[in-house]
Parts: C-alpha cells; structure tokens; sequence
C-alpha cells in the first residue's frame, strides 16, 4: 500500500500518532537538547591539596573538578587547569585523560586539547580556555 493511501486509511489522528514521535527525536538538529553552561570566568580559588577532595591530584593523570574547572596532576607531576566547559558547544563534559602525553577531552563529541588549550582535532577550531595554577605549600591557586 502507498504510503499516502496507507495514511487515509488510517486516519488523521493516527497518521499524527504516527508521524510525530519521528517529528520530535529524528530531527536533524539533535543538539538543541544538549545542557550548556558559561564559560569560567573571573577565576580565582585555591584548592588544599590536603584536603580529601583533592586527593585524586595525588597522583600523576589524576584529576578533580571544581567550580567548572578540570585541575589536573599531568604525566609529568605538573598542575594544570582549564575549563571543565567545552569550547565546541558548550557542555560540561571536559576530562584530563592520560591520552597523547595527558590531554583534555570532552566526552560530548570528542573535542581533544592539548595542555594549552589547542584544538588537537577538528571537531572546534575553538580554543579550550585555560587557567595559571601557582603551588604555596598545600595551597594550590587557580586564577586567571
Ligand atoms: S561540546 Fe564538547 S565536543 Fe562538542
């Protein structure tokens, strides 16, 4: 049966009934679902790098999350830090994975940055923004 005939046949409201599901979640634009968030900025805290939530940066590869922030313990022992926001499309799934030397990811489409903040795909051109870390004893700062 065509499929016009097919839809006369059963009606409008089940033509609709049919048809919308399909209207809603096979659009072609499925990023407007995505949750966004703002960029950091302003930036400027310390971590106690005593204190059980930073335990994770005991550890070369290790990370914590703080205030949008990913601070990393990188494969050399060095604390980094960026924005736990994307600069692709701006979720909040940015990573330091032990990849390529230790690099930021974000899980959403697979943006890659370098330590940096380059763009080491071709996902964004979009630099990832990144923060100073500066270490007084326990005290690490993350600032601008
Ligand atoms: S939002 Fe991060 S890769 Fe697209």
């Amino acid at each position: 049966m065509e499929r016009k005939k097919f839809l006369k046949t059963i009606g409008a409201g089940a033509a609709f009934a049919v048809t919308f599901p399909c209207l809603h979640s096979c659009s072609s634009d499925a990023e407007e679902d995505l949750e966004v968030f703002p960029v950091p900025t302003g930036v400027d805290f310390t971590v106690n790098l005593t204190d059980t939530e930073a335990a994770p940066l005991a550890t070369n590869g290790g990370f914590i999350l703080k205030n949008f922030v990913v601070i990393a313990r990188n494969l050399e022992g060095e604390l980094v830090a960026a924005s736990q926001v994307c600069s692709h499309q701006q979720t909040e799934e940015v990573r330091f994975i032990s990849d390529d030397g230790g690099i930021f990811r974000c899980s959403t489409h697979g943006s890659r940055f370098s330590q940096t903040g380059t763009p080491l795909n071709t996902i964004t051109s979009n630099p990832l923004k990144v923060f100073n870390t500066e270490l007084n004893g326990d005290i690490l700062r993350i600032f601008e």
